[in-house]
């Protein structure tokens, strides 16, 4: 179906300047969700030239994207690649080269970056401060106590007698958080804890106060002044069906998910991420790139439970397939700083599902280098509302399509209904087999009806 504009953005709308061009993009990251990037930036016509480094086996075969191999933490070689490639835009998937400071590096080379500084980053790589952060603006949040030891932790857990959540501050790969049931299991999270068993990101803790409800993630693109949301989305962070097992990176996604209603989400961007934004920049930040809010829809209202300053993987994945071609000039306009000159995005009206394959051992201990068949037809699979987007896949030396990390891949498909979207992509998995393919038969079933694939 046709794309129909974005509902009105909050930005002025006199006649806008143009951009400078947009030739040559450069996504750094190696995962769906940057194999997602790419894959839509194909679609914006201006673009002749896509760069992704590391990407993965399925962006060494995505046409008009070519594979650079620049170490993450290399700066230097990062710079001298958008020199030699004529880089227009550079858009940095994951938060750790972004808290490691390469937006910084780029942007100090004049470089444009959809990504935040590494101060900026802090919104996901240091949950005391977005707390505090968050504290101050008056977003609503559970209510919180930050703790550096093990006997303050406990103090107050003796003081409190309630079951807490128990974070560790910094970057823990999404493996930091206990959501303890009893009091004794906070206490045993606390020690655990400040054990090491986050290394250096658990120095610190965040507890917090338990929320009920559902979730959703609103993703914000912002260009340090303004911002676009995108259609709310909701992951599924469990691994097993019914929402059992340990949590994940994310086992599937779904969008728009109608947890959220238009005038809800107009709320949201009014009490929760137009306030953020206004934070940041009375803190000197500047932040373009992506705040993805995750909510918990509280009998109190939406909460934010966490915020990260990346998309979310899977919903990337679920939600490119949605955004029309001036996607990748409304992120070179956050860049800028100049939203309001940027086109206006547009959207198509079908629900997108995704579903995501892991690997044997995921997430504990995944296996790698189980080799992978696909026999799905390579043109059916990124076209006609089908796309397979991989993760953690590889090329081995033979050239044998292999497993190489704990997501291996995601199936995605639109269509006007959830049911078919689902059916679409549940179908389009039975096309990939590997030993130990782990996924869940009942993403969506929120919005399906209840049919186990
Ligand atoms: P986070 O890494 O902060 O997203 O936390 C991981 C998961 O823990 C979230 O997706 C929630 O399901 C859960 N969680 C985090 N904070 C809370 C809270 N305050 N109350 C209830 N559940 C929470
Ligand atoms: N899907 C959850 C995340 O990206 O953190």
């Amino acid at each position: 179906s046709p794309p129909v504009p974005h509902p009105p953005m909050s930005i002025s709308t006199t006649r806008p300047l143009s951009l400078p061009p947009l030739r040559n993009v450069l996504v750094v990251g190696g995962g769906g969700r940057e194999q997602a990037l790419a894959w839509a930036f194909r679609r914006c016509p201006e673009i002749e030239g896509i760069w992704i480094s590391p990407g993965n086996a399925g962006t060494s075969d995505l046409d008009g994207c070519t594979p650079l191999a620049i170490a993450e933490a290399d700066h230097d070689g990062m710079v001298a690649a958008c020199r030699d490639h004529r880089i227009d835009l550079v858009v940095i998937g994951p938060e750790a080269p972004l808290a490691a400071g390469l937006a910084d590096t780029l942007c100090g080379q004049g470089i444009a970056v959809f990504g935040p500084s590494a101060e900026g980053a802090q919104l996901e790589a240091s949950k005391a401060w977005a707390k505090q952060l968050m504290q101050e603006a008056g977003i609503p949040t559970a209510g919180y106590w930050t703790v550096s030891n093990e006997q303050e932790g406990l103090a107050l857990l003796q003081q409190l007698q309630r079951p807490l959540v128990v974070k560790a501050d910094g970057l823990a790969a999404g493996k930091g958080v206990t959501v303890a049931n009893s009091v004794e299991e906070t206490a045993t999270a606390i020690q655990e804890a400040f054990q090491g068993r986050f290394g250096q990101a658990g120095e610190q803790l965040v507890l917090e106060e338990r929320l009920t409800g559902p979730e959703v993630s609103v993703f914000a693109l912002c260009d340090g002044e303004n911002m676009v949301l995108l259609p709310p989305a909701q992951d599924h962070k469990r691994l097993l069906e019914g929402d059992q097992g340990p949590n994940t990176g994310g086992m599937g996604a779904y969008a728009p998910a109608p947890l959220l209603d238009q005038a809800q989400l107009e709320q949201v961007r009014e009490r929760i991420l137009e306030p953020t934004l206004a934070a940041l920049r009375k803190r000197g930040i500047l932040y373009r790139g992506v705040i993805y809010a995750g909510l918990m829809l509280t009998p109190d209202g939406p909460q934010v439970i966490e915020f990260n300053c990346r998309f979310g993987d899977p919903e990337c994945q679920t939600l490119m397939p949605l955004m029309g071609p001036e996607l990748a000039r409304v992120l070179q306009a956050c860049a800028l700083g100049r939203l309001a000159d940027a086109p206006t995005l547009t959207l198509t009206e079908l629900c997108s599902a995704c579903v995501v394959a892991a690997a044997a051992g995921y997430p504990d201990s995944p296996r790698k280098g189980d080799p992978i068949t696909v026999a799905l037809d390579p043109e059916s699979s990124s076209t006609d509302q089908l796309q397979l987007f991989h993760a953690g896949t590889r090329h081995s030396t033979e050239g044998v399509l292999e497993t190489s990390g704990g997501r291996v891949l995601a199936m995605v498909a639109q269509a006007p209904d959830f049911d078919q979207a689902f059916a679409k992509a549940y179908e389009g998995l039975t096309q990939v087999r590997y030993d130990g393919m782990q996924f869940r038969k009942d993403i969506g079933h929120q919005v399906r009806a209840p049919k186990l694939y």
